[in-house]
């Protein structure tokens, strides 16, 4: 899945020749996933209809303060387009609007929502080799950098001139290929390696039956999609559940049992930098399990129980380095129970969901939680959904990464 999906990118596109090709450009970043704006500079429509902008980006095109359609004249609101994106880029950027953005000159709708937006800026020039070398450009490039603006360098060939050299934008699959990869390069959890753990574990009593409980997986599974999305590379050690993976920087390993559970995680344990366990995992299993289906006998029957191991203990007994994180579910003295369990199984963090609190638990689109961290600070959350809950528990991770 491309970087570029769900993000909302905001296209400025400027008078040069080289906007013919962000016809192309805009049907790349849809096709990544991305949703797109475009703003066009009234020299721009030169080269390019805003008809084939709006109809590729299937969103109106934006070129001036205020549309002309109507007679009330109605305001475009820059400074909500400029907010709207996650990142913009200017392309082409011509020497002109290069010049405009660097010094601030806002006599069109594409510069005040370049000096409105809060997001990242990328810009991809266009033009002459020697206006590419002149100085005067050079210094707009100099300014746009000290912004924090970044350059997505023109190619080298042929120019609508009919000289040869450095000024030709560059080629739209280029374009993709340079914002993915920057992109990438700056996600929070960029090289770093999670195991999770999702869902139940079934536990056989004989080739037929098993003893297993309501989860769902939901949780892990969201961890796992939001931790790969902010660029983190994870192994997801899954129960039984009908969820998939969506992105392929996660890797889901099938288990039954909480034995299978616990010889998976010690596979992958020691080359991680971080272990959440989310999946609720049978305490005890039958001693014997029967070869064939069990009869149907005249009395009652039982089935006699011993104790599975506890993943999370075996993990939190052998951590080096590991940022370690498990749930405690609890009915209870739930904050109590809790720092017990932070403490028994040597964690960094646990995330406690009480089922006293309405909205949470198993088979649930929600969850409402409570962090409390291995100095025993509480945090307790508002009732969110469980996608909202993995973005608040990655977002422990990543401020555990970023400490000096
Ligand atoms: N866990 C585990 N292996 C087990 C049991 C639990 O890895 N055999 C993990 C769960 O994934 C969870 C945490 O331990 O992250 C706590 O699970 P929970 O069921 O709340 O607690 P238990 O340790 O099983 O204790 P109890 O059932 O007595 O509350």
């Amino acid at each position: 899945m491309s970087v570029l999906n769900g993000k909302k990118i905001l296209l400025g596109v400027s008078g040069g020749i080289a906007a013919y090709k962000t016809a192309s450009l805009v049907r790349l970043f849809i096709k990544a996933g991305a949703h797109v704006q475009v703003i066009m500079t009234p020299a721009s429509k030169d080269f390019v209809t805003p008809l084939t902008l709006s109809t590729l980006s299937k969103n109106p095109v934006h070129s001036n303060f205020f549309s002309q359609d109507d007679e009330d004249a109605v305001w475009t609101n820059h400074v909500e387009l400029g907010l709207w994106a996650d990142l913009m880029i200017v392309a082409p950027a011509t020497a002109n609007t290069l010049s405009k953005m660097a010094t601030g000159n806002c006599d069109n709708l594409l510069i005040a929502c370049y000096l409105s937006a809060k997001c990242p800026v990328y810009y991809a020039p266009a033009m002459d080799l020697d206006m590419y070398k002149h100085p005067s450009t050079l210094s707009s490039f100099a300014a746009l950098k000290q912004f924090g603006n970044v350059m997505i360098p023109a190619e080298s060939g042929e120019l609508a001139s009919g000289l040869s050299g450095e000024g030709r934008m560059a080629e739209p699959e280029n374009i993709v290929a340079f914002l993915e990869a920057d992109l990438e390069s700056k996600l929070p959890l960029k090289g770093k390696k999670i195991l999770i753990t999702a869902g139940p574990t079934y536990e056989a009593i004989d080739p037929v039956r098993f003893i297993g409980n309501h989860s769902s997986g939901k949780m892990g599974f969201d961890i796992a999609h939001q931790a790969a999305s902010l660029g983190a590379q994870v192994i997801l050690v899954s129960g039984p559940t009908h969820y998939k993976a969506k992105n392929s920087f996660v890797k889901v390993v099938d288990v039954i049992s909480a034995q299978d559970m616990y010889d998976a995680c010690h596979l992958y344990f020691n080359d991680v930098d971080v272990a959440i366990a989310a999946a609720a995992v049978a305490d005890y299993r039958p001693k014997v399990v029967a070869l064939q289906k069990i009869k149907k006998a005249s009395g009652d029957f039982s089935i006699e129980l011993e104790k599975t191991k506890d993943i999370l203990a075996s993990l939190g007994a052998i951590k080096k380095n590991q940022f370690l994180i498990g749930f405690a579910l609890e009915t209870e003295n739930e904050i109590e129970n809790a720092k017990l369990k932070i403490q028994k199984k040597n964690l960094d963090l646990i995330v406690l969901n009480s089922l006293q609190d309405e909205g949470a638990g198993f088979k649930k689109e929600t969850n409402k939680v409570t962090f409390i961290d291995h100095n025993f600070k509480v945090e307790p959350m508002e009732l969110k959904s469980k996608e909202s809950v993995a973005v608040d528990i990655l977002n422990k991770v990543i401020l555990h990464f970023s400490k000096p």
